[in-house]
């Protein structure tokens, strides 16, 4: 009887112990304010190929190829907390023929390092807030004229194709003392 009991507790113990390791090396979830950033950036821009989640950067719900090649690639470093808490590093939207305004939530990505909007059909200028990144690559959208550039000063490569340069752009774009490819 006691044998049974104490049988019993083990291998409850087992099981609980067994499911809080399993828990805790599968579980790496974007922080809310990510998710939220995520969704938003995804509803300004009309982007219908991303599945956003705290879960996003394990199942794979923001990586895609669509036929012809047109590519989501998202990066996220997951080494945080132990392990458990994920962060968005890198996003390359490329060619989704995205329209709308270039979202300031991107900057609510505090993690962000690399940004690759090329040939989409975004509009707007940098915002601001982008000044808040540490920020080390940015091809932005076709055509911007943002002197907000100047204010991204984690900045080492800055790649443009097509674009015209207007003059305050070109001024601030003195202010980048990284940059080391334009
Ligand atoms: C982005 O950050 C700003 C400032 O911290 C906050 O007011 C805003 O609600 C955030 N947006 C989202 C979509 O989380
Ligand atoms: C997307 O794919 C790349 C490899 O192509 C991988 O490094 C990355 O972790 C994936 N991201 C997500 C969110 O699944
Ligand atoms: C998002 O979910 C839909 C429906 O489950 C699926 O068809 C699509 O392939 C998913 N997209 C990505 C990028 O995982
Ligand atoms: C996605 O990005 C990662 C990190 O830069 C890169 O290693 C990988 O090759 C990319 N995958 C695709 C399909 O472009
Ligand atoms: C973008 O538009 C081009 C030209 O209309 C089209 O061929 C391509 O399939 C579109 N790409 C996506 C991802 O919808
Ligand atoms: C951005 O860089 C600054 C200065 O190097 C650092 O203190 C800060 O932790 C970085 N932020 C993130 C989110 O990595």
């Amino acid at each position: 009887m006691i044998s049974k009991k104490i049988f019993a507790l083990l291998l409850f113990e087992f099981v609980v112990l067994n499911c809080y390791t399993e828990f805790r090396s599968v579980a790496q979830l974007l922080p809310e304010e990510e998710v939220r950033a995520l969704e938003t950036i995804s509803s300004k821009l009309q982007n219908r190929y991303w599945n956003v989640s705290r879960s996003s950067c394990s199942s794979g719900g923001l990586n895609g190829t669509i036929a012809g090649g047109f590519i989501s690639n998202v990066t996220c470093d997951c080494t945080f907390s132990d392990n458990s808490v994920c962060h968005v590093t890198r996003i390359l939207l490329k060619e989704f023929n995205l329209t709308g305004v270039l979202p300031e939530e991107f900057s609510n990505l505090s993690y962000l390092l690399e940004l690759d909007l090329s040939r989409n059909y975004i509009s707007g200028s940098i915002p601001a807030t982008f000044g808040r990144l540490n920020l080390t690559t940015l091809k932005p959208h076709q055509r911007f004229d943002s002197p907000e550039i100047g204010d991204i000063a984690t900045l080492e490569e800055l790649i443009l194709e097509d674009n015209q340069l207007g003059g305050t752009l070109h001024q601030n774009l003195g202010s980048l003392r990284r940059l080391r490819r334009l």
